[in-house]
């Protein structure tokens, strides 16, 4: 079970040792960590946010333990060397789509949520976000018209096997679960979204015992705060995914609580090939200072064990 650790920037490599420290207290009899640089830190010291050897390191391991990037000082940098091309590059090329967010609130924390104690309570649910698309993945560019006028874009897409896929592990999920989809869209603006719905209600017809509900996604940020507990397993596209499970941190109590999963479709010897990751970033302007809650981390490895090695009683 070879784990590559990829500590990254500001409060990652305090949050992975913790991390790493757990591993290694359960004392598994064919676990091998090895450490890469991503982020701001290999730019500095190899030239590029995800070097070469970082890439074969991750090839060559049976699951990631990823810690945060985001550097300030690479703020100015062109876009392909900034820090979060780490991680990006990774969900990419290691075709990890199916990124797991569950957001639960432990008892006896429901003073740290944003929300009353008796709606905190009642969160238990699952984000599943898709992490291969989307305008993270399209066509992008920051280019001056012919008039002078500086111009943004970023494309919007999803093909239908992608929303397929994504469809099929958020179902299943929901099966093993209270068995409630919502798909989050925009689709009452947008075709991507509209194109999302039909693909999802089509995927439905073959899980007849889950009931599926589409919602649009101001609707979705705001129910999440109105009444968290009527969500289940949520399906939706890469960036309102990463907008909604920051809102969802922020409900348990502290972005410093959600882990996550990055899956695809690689399986090893031991089960199914991950990167492993808290959903919160590099945090500079605490980091170094031993105040960062590594508990994502460890939750995040916690799901390596029980995803990417099978060993369920020590992910407990
Ligand atoms: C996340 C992060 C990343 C994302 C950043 C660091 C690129 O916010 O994992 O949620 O936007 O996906
Ligand atoms: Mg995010």
């Amino acid at each position: 079970m070879k784990v590559a650790v990829f500590p990254g920037d500001g409060i990652g490599p305090e949050v992975t040792r913790q991390a790493v420290r757990v591993l290694e207290a359960l004392d598994l009899p064919r676990l091998t960590l090895f450490e890469g640089d991503v982020g701001g830190i290999a730019y500095h010291r190899h030239g590029h946010p995800l070097p070469r050897e970082t890439r074969d390191m991750a090839r060559a391991a049976d699951a990631v333990l990823f810690g945060a990037v985001g550097d300030p000082s690479c703020d100015g940098l062109e876009r392909a060397l900034r820090p979060e091309q780490a991680i990006l590059g990774l969900r990419g090329e290691l075709g990890l789509f199916a990124n797991l967010r569950p957001a639960k609130t432990f008892a006896g924390l429901e003073a740290m949520s944003a929300l009353r104690p008796e709606i905190a309570r009642s969160i238990d649910l699952l984000i599943v976000r898709e992490l291969n698309g989307d305008v993270y993945f399209g066509d992008k560019a920051l280019e001056t018209l012919p008039d002078g006028r500086r111009r943004g874009w970023d494309l919007m897409s999803y093909a239908e096997d992608e929303v397929r896929r994504i469809a099929h592990i958020a179902f299943s999920a929901a099966q093993g679960r209270k068995k409630r989809l919502c798909s989050v869209d925009k689709a009452n603006v947008l075709e991507t979204s509209q194109l999302w719905r039909n693909v999802v209600t089509e995927v439905a017809a073959e899980y007849p015992e889950v009931a599926l509900e589409h919602m649009y996604v101001d609707n979705a940020a705001m129910q999440l705060v109105r009444e968290p507990g009527r969500f289940d397993v949520v399906v939706t596209g890469n960036l309102f995914g990463d907008i909604l499970s920051d809102q969802a941190s922020m409900c348990v109590g502290s972005i410093g609580l959600l882990a996550s999963a990055a899956l695809g479709e690689r399986r090893t010897e031991f089960g199914t090939f991950g990167l492993y990751e808290p959903i919160h970033g590099s945090a500079p302007d605490i980091a170094g200072q031993g105040k960062a809650n590594p508990l994502a981390t460890i939750l995040s490895a916690a799901m390596m064990l029980r995803h990417s090695f099978g060993r369920e009683a020590e992910a407990g």
